[in-house]
This record gives structure tokens, C-alpha cells and sequence, in this order.
């Protein structure tokens, strides 16, 4: 065969097909795989190939050697499938097919550890393996995603230049897409933007739920104000498509919102992320909180039973559209603190050097959350590591003290739940406290433990016991 693809693309589905077209807009010609499953993915890969001329059908396959066979050396593929299992099975197949220098690419949300057993897995071979983080869903695969690469760096070299054809752009031109650091960097970097998308998503719930009681239930008022926030600083990617959703209505003239059951799913990304945190002592409440959030929603008869035994009545009290929206903007800013610190520990946890200005740069077009706040983001971490050092948002915080309090007693008086607004303002709070109350924390591990302390005047590598007569 003299006509060959020049990368292989693997796995049909909604994205790959997105990716694979992106691709071919960009004059790549393309080998494309897809399983074959009677009854259920039957010549899934002609049907997209017959689908856009740009594709070449006798380069659409459900056989793994032929498709193989079709690629140029040294091969360059990109498995889009989901996680886990299917990633592993297909793997063990290109692992005996592939050969020495070719280069396969994860483009799914891989757990990152995994990456790094799988890329020594194909290491045996000398496949060279890179775990790439994808962000922009569907429309961002076809138009330009924002691409977050971890793995083999001379792999990536080989790579970079089709990579950055086929990557979003940002305000300047240059593509949303950097290597990130060597092994599981790229998901790793990918798992925490979705712990950043997930707090980020409930921070506009909570405004839609406190909105809600504000104009009394009107959904067209809501999406007005949304509207507005867009011409602002608060405007983001999230926030625009949420006023989109909720200017739907059926034909009945319901609210499209009002129909959908109130209980919320995941992938597992979120709650990766917050078990990372977790593990390597980064504080990162926000996205833990919308996690949850998802988690309590989803107990819906308990939610029902436990609502009959609650006698809490809602109290009066008030907020201006511009407290909540100040509120709204500061939270903001503290759930990216959280996801960058949490990168900054992660980095060197693991030892990558990942810059966070790139980080926010390849955020700041194609991905999810894509925002005016993530633009300001890719200049501000050249100039410093941490938003909370950050001037713009000391002084917007400093002006703030009121907004807070109003936004707390306006949830709290109507009876309203606001985990990542109240993880915000507590994050701060503990935050911005010289003095904290963990000496008694301390004292109490030591009461039942014997784990010991260090006191105020000693050096922190020095332990003590209490005087406690346990
Ligand atoms: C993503 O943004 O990668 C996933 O779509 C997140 O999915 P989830 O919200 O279902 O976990």
C-alpha cells in the first residue's frame, strides 16, 4: 500500500471522530480503527469515513494489524477510547504489533499513575508512550482543543509541530498545547483541570440556586444576569454555556432546566483529583466540595426523607446582584489557587517542572475553562507562583468583607447550601490566620497517641510529649 496514513487514530466514538476530522481539516490523512461488536459497532470507522470526503475509506479498519500496517514509521497513534480497561486490552495488542520508535498517545482521562505502569509497559518494546489531557469536549476536539502532554519528551518532539496544527489557539496565535513533564504529567495535569471544572460548575450552581430565590423562580431574570456577568471579568467559557442552557424551553414553555432530575453523575476524574489532594497534602477544598455536592445530590429519596424531619424555616434577609457577583469572582479565584497550588506540590512530588503560566496559557482557549480570569492567569504566574500573592486579588479580596457576609446570611436565611462558596470563604479565612487552633489538635494527638509536638520556640524536627496523666 504507498498510500499510508500519517497517524492512526483508534477509538470511533464522539471524540475521536471530533479528533480524527480535526485532523483531516488540517490535511493529515488518517488511518482509522475501530472494534469490531456484532450487532452493536459494525464497520464503525467506514461509516465515518464514507461519512467526510476527506477520509480515505480503504484507510478505515477493524482489523488492529491491518490498521497498524497502514500507518508510516515510525507510527504515531492516538487511542481515543474511555478509561481503564479498554486502554489496558488494547495496549497488549499494539505492544506485539508496533515496533521499536513508533510512539502511541493516550488522548483519553487516564488515571496518571496508570500512564506511568503503562509507558515502562511499552518501554520493553521501545514504543514510546505520552499521556496527553484533551480539554474542550466535542466541539473542542473538531475545532481546536487545548492539548496538556506528559511522557517521553523526545516522543513529544517527534509530535509537537501536528500537535500544535491541531490545537486551539490563544489571543496571541500560539497553540494551546506544552509538554508538561515526563511520565503521568499530562493526566495528572488534565485530572486537577477537572477538579478545577467541577468547583467551578458548582459555583455557578449555588449562583443559579441563590438567583433562583432572588427572582422567584424566574429563569429568563437568571439568564439575563448571566448574560450580563459576560461582559465582565467573571465571563468564562462555563458561565456562557450555563445562560445558554437556560434560555431552552420545551414546547410547553417549561424551563428545559426544570425538567432534568436533580441528581448529578461523574466520571471519576473529580474524585481522583480529590484524593490527590488529599495524598499529597494540598489543600483543595473547592473541588472536594463540588464533588460531594454531586455525591448529596445523588441521594435523592434520602434528600426527600431527611427534608420531612427538618423544621429550619428561612428568614429574611437581603443581597445585591453585585455582592453576589463580587463573591462569585473571588471564589473563582480561589479554586484556581487551589488547582495550581495543588500542580505547584504535585510538581515536586514527582518531580516535573511544570511552569504554571504554561499551564494557564494552554487553559486560557479550546479548554472548558477557558476564561477572562484564566487570560489575566498565563501573564500573572510569570510574575508569581500563587494567586493569593497576587495584587489584583488581595485588593478585590481586602474590598470584600461585606459581600461575604451578606452572600453567607442570604444561603443561610433561605435555607440554600453553598459548599464551594463557604469552602472559599473558609480557605481564606484559615488561610489569612497567623494563629491557628491546631495546637490543640496537636496537644490531643499526643493525650491519645504519643505522636508528640514541637513547641512554639523550637525547631520543627524536635518532639515532645505533654504532661498529660493518661
Ligand atoms: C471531562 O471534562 O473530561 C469530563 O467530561 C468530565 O466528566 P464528569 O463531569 O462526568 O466527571
Amino acid at each position: 500500500m504507498n498510500k499510508k496514513g500519517s497517524w492512526g487514530i483508534v477509538g470511533m466514538g464522539v471524540m475521536g471522530a471530533s479528533l480524527s476530522r480535526n485532523f483531516a481539516a488540517h490535511g493529515y490523512k488518517l488511518s482509522l480503527y475501530n472494534r469490531y461488536i456484532k450487532g452493536k459497532e459494525e464497520k464503525v470507522a467506514l461509516k465515518l469515513a464514507r461519512k467526510y470526503s476527506f477520509f480515505e475509506e480503504d484507510l478505515a479498519f477493524e482489523s488492529l494489524e491491518d490498521f497498524v500496517n497502514s500507518i508510516r514509521k515510525p507510527r504515531k497513534l492516538i487511542l481515543m477510547l474511555p478509561a481503564g480497561e479498554a486502554i489496558d486490552e488494547i495496549l497488549q495488542n499494539l505492544k506485539i504489533l508496533l515496533q521499536k520508535g513508533d510512539i502511541i498517545i493516550d488522548g483519553g482521562n487516564s488515571e496518571f499513575k496508570d500512564t506511568e505502569r503503562r509507558a515502562s509497559f511499552l518501554k520493553e518494546n521501545e514504543i514510546q508512550f505520552i499521556g496527553m489531557g484533551i480539554s474542550g469536549g466535542q466541539k473542542g476536539a473538531l475545532e481546536g482543543p487545548s492539548l496538556m502532554i506528559g511522557g517521553d519528551r523526545k516522543a513529544y518532539e517527534t509530535v509537537k509541530k501536528d500537535l500544535n496544527n491541531i490545537a486551539a489557539k490563544d489571543s496571541k496565535g500560539n497553540p494551546c498545547c506544552s509538554f508538561l513533564g515526563s511520565g503521568g504529567a499530562g493526566h495528572y495535569i488534565k485530572m486537577v483541570h477537572n477538579g478545577i471544572e467541577y468547583a467551578e460548575m458548582q459555583l455557578l450552581a449555588e449562583v443559579f440556586e441563590i438567583l433562583m430565590t432572588y427572582f422567584k423562580l424566574d429563569f429568563k431574570l437568571i439568564q439575563n444576569v448571566l448574560e450580563s456577568w459576560q461582559n465582565s471579568y467573571s465571563d468564562g467559557y462555563l458561565l456562557r454555556i450555563t445562560s445558554t442552557i437556560l434560555s431552552y424551553y420545551d414546547s410547553e414553555g417549561s424551563n428545559f432546566v426544570s425538567k432534568i432530575l436533580d441528581k448529578a453523575s461523574n466520571k471519576g476524574t473529580g474524585a481522583w483529583a480529590a484524593i490527590s489532594g488529599a495524598v499529597i497534602g494540598s489543600p483543595n477544598s473547592l473541588m472536594t466540595a463540588a464533588l460531594h455536592a454531586r455525591y448529596t445530590s445523588s441521594m435523592k429519596s434520602k434528600r426527600i426523607e431527611f427534608s420531612k424531619t427538618s423544621n429550619f424555616t428561612k428568614k429574611k434577609s437581603s443581597i445585591s446582584l453585585k455582592q453576589l457577583k463580587k463573591v462569585y469572582d473571588l471564589c473563582r479565584w480561589i479554586n484556581h489557587h487551589q488547582g495550581f497550588d495543588m500542580i505547584n506540590t504535585a510538581c515536586k512530588e514527582y518531580n516535573w517542572k511544570t511552569e504554571l503560566a504554561t499551564v494557564a496559557q494552554i487553559w486560557s482557549e479550546g479548554s472548558i475553562l477557558k476564561s477572562k480570569l484564566m487570560e489575566t492567569l498565563g501573564t500573572s504566574f510569570c510574575n508569581s507562583s500563587s494567586i493569593m500573592k497576587m495584587e489584583t486579588f488581595q485588593n478585590s479580596m481586602n474590598k470584600s468583607q461585606k459581600d461575604w457576609n451578606s452572600v453567607i446570611n442570604y444561603s443561610g436565611g433561605n435555607l440554600i447550601p453553598i459548599p464551594c462558596i463557604s469552602a472559599s470563604w473558609n480557605y481564606f479565612l484559615a488561610m489569612t490566620q497567623p494563629f491557628s487552633n491546631a495546637n490543640l489538635i496537636q496537644a490531643q494527638r499526643d493525650f491519645f497517641g504519643a505522636h508528640g509536638f514541637v513547641f512554639i520556640d523550637q525547631k520543627e524536627n524536635s518532639l515532645n510529649h505533654g504532661p498529660w496523666n493518661r
